[in-house]
């Protein structure tokens, strides 16, 4: 099935002021105006998600959120509403980002609730999966393993038709910038891995097409190295995204390319 790639802007606590962060929002939105064969997701911290101020009339940003809880609603101190983002008109949803498994202390069967009722919600979830430095240093294999480890628990609470509507993101713990110091993966171990997850998710739940996207120091520069991989269907991007000659130069790259 030939998708549009998706490029999923991760601003993660960024930009400080609601001033700069409706300057890159319209930077994304204009270099999106001029793609045709990409779909261009914001995820902003939440003091922009629910602000309509901020997201104005920015036509080709799909509008997304980094986090939800599992319940939809009720007594929940802090948690995230995933029925309030809907109604506010967010679509997407990351769930599982190795930052929340690590400072969040949250589990596979944590992540497993969430997508459950994100899904059921009628909130596009983009599921993050990842193998940390250790597991990466011991070989493919390990890795592997790691990563159908974290799958399998990951949709265990989850039917058939809820997995189907969720998008993949391999994103290993060690290529993000925050502790690589934007160190990317290598391409042809990025697509293997991507390949190995659409495998997986063929024989182990029959789901022949899913999207599975890479991330983990992608910028305007390295982007082009992973285009050359049919089966990497988009980007999770995080520091990169908030530079304006970055975000404009990876929606091109990816244009120019397909
Ligand atoms: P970087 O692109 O900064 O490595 O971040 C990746 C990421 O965590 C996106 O969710």
């Amino acid at each position: 099935m030939n998708h549009k790639k998706i490029i999923a802007f991760n601003w993660k606590m960024n930009p400080g002021s609601l001033k700069q962060a409706r300057a890159l929002l319209n930077v994304a939105n204009h270099a999106g105006l001029k793609s045709k064969n990409s779909r261009v997701v914001v995820f902003p911290p939440f003091e922009y998600v629910f602000s309509y101020d901020f997201w104005g009339h920015a036509a080709k940003i799909t509008k997304g959120a980094q986090d939800c809880f599992w319940q939809a609603r009720g007594p929940y101190t802090g948690q995230i509403s995933p029925r309030s983002l809907k109604q506010a008109g967010i679509s997407w949803v990351i769930i599982g980002h190795s930052e929340k498994r690590i400072h969040g202390n949250e589990t596979n069967l944590q992540i497993a609730k969430k997508l459950k009722t994100a899904v059921r919600t009628g909130l596009q979830p983009l599921l993050c999966l990842g193998d940390d430095a250790f597991s990466h240093k011991q070989g493919i294999i390990r890795t592997k393993q790691c990563i159908r480890k974290q799958l399998h628990e990951s949709l265990s609470l989850l039917s058939s038709a809820d997995i189907k509507e969720i998008v993949f993101v391999y994103e290993p713990i060690w290529a993000i910038s925050a502790v690589s110091h934007g160190k990317t993966d290598d391409p042809v171990h990025a697509a293997r891995m991507v390949s190995y997850l659409k495998e997986l998710l063929v024989k182990e739940f029959r789901f022949p097409d899913s999207r599975v996207l890479y991330g983990g120091s992608v910028n305007a520069k390295t982007v082009s190295k992973f285009l050359g991989f049919d089966d990497i269907n988009g980007f999770l991007v995080g520091a990169a995204s908030l530079k304006p000659d970055q975000v404009s130069g990876i929606i091109r790259a990816i244009e120019n390319n397909s």
